[in-house]
């Protein structure tokens, strides 16, 4: 018999000794590595920034999204998209999120879409310039043209609330799937939203087709067209 304390004294194991296996090994494991300590502010919360934004002028407004990292939209946008045209219009046109073109130079609606868009409009009376504002749900281009996602959709939103807030149009002009479910809040078709005007608040909402659907199915025009019509006589029948 012997003492084991002693033999491990002796061979210079003690004091501190500890049983091996084949799946744990005595490493020394560094301390985490030390980073840089954040002084940013602390990161704010959706509802504290819709809260702030929902205070925001359209300049103060513009100069927020150009600087929004609040998705992960921002890490590959060139420039922010936020919205062109009457900041006091009779139709605000919500679109999906900006293209490649609408990327590069800012502008919504500058590419092939956007000219159809532009004789749409022209064709019941209305332009850019004078009588409509032009936005997205979101304000920076989803890569490679991809459908936004929820999460961005989500994080945009307060910024569309805004300019609806501020625009105060006669009308909501829902362009395709995406604007026109964020507008009334709801999963249904484009063809079932395309049937049913709703409201936002006392806004009249029309619903319609894409104009990048259109040009890929120009035979939908005659729809678009019922549509630009119902929107004339719903805003022309709205408070002024
Ligand atoms: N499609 C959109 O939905 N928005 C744009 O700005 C351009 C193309």
């Amino acid at each position: 018999m012997f003492d084991r304390d002693v033999v491990l004294r002796e061979i210079g194991l003690t004091p501190v000794w500890r049983t091996r296996t084949a799946t744990s090994i005595d490493v020394d494991i560094p301390p985490p590595l030390q980073t840089e300590t954040d002084h940013s502010a602390p990161t704010e919360s959706h509802e504290a920034r819709a809260a702030r934004i929902a205070t925001l002028q359209w300049d103060e407004l513009n100069a927020d999204i150009a600087q929004c990292e609040a998705c992960k939209l921002c890490q590959t946008r060139i420039k922010t998209v936020p919205g062109v045209g009457n900041r006091s219009p009779d139709w605000m046109v919500i679109g999906e999120g900006p293209g490649e073109n609408e990327d590069r130079q800012g502008v919504p609606f500058v590419g092939r879409a956007g000219q159809l868009l532009d004789n749409m409009l022209a064709a019941a009376g209305k332009s850019r310039k004078e009588s409509v504002f032009i936005t997205n749900v979101v304000k920076c281009r989803p890569p490679g043209n991809r459908d936004p996602e929820s999460d961005e959709i989500f994080a945009c939103a307060p910024y569309l609330e805004r300019q609806v807030a501020l625009a105060q149009p006669k009308l909501l002009l829902a362009l395709g799937k995406f604007a026109g479910q964020k507008l009334l809040a709801t999963d249904a078709t484009v063809g079932a939203m395309r049937a049913t005007p709703g409201k936002r608040g006392d806004i009249p909402v029309v619903v319609t087709y894409h104009p990048s659907y259109l040009l890929r199915a120009p035979l939908e025009k005659a729809k678009a067209w019922d549509d630009l019509l119902t929107a004339h006589r719903l805003s022309e029948t709205a408070r002024d």
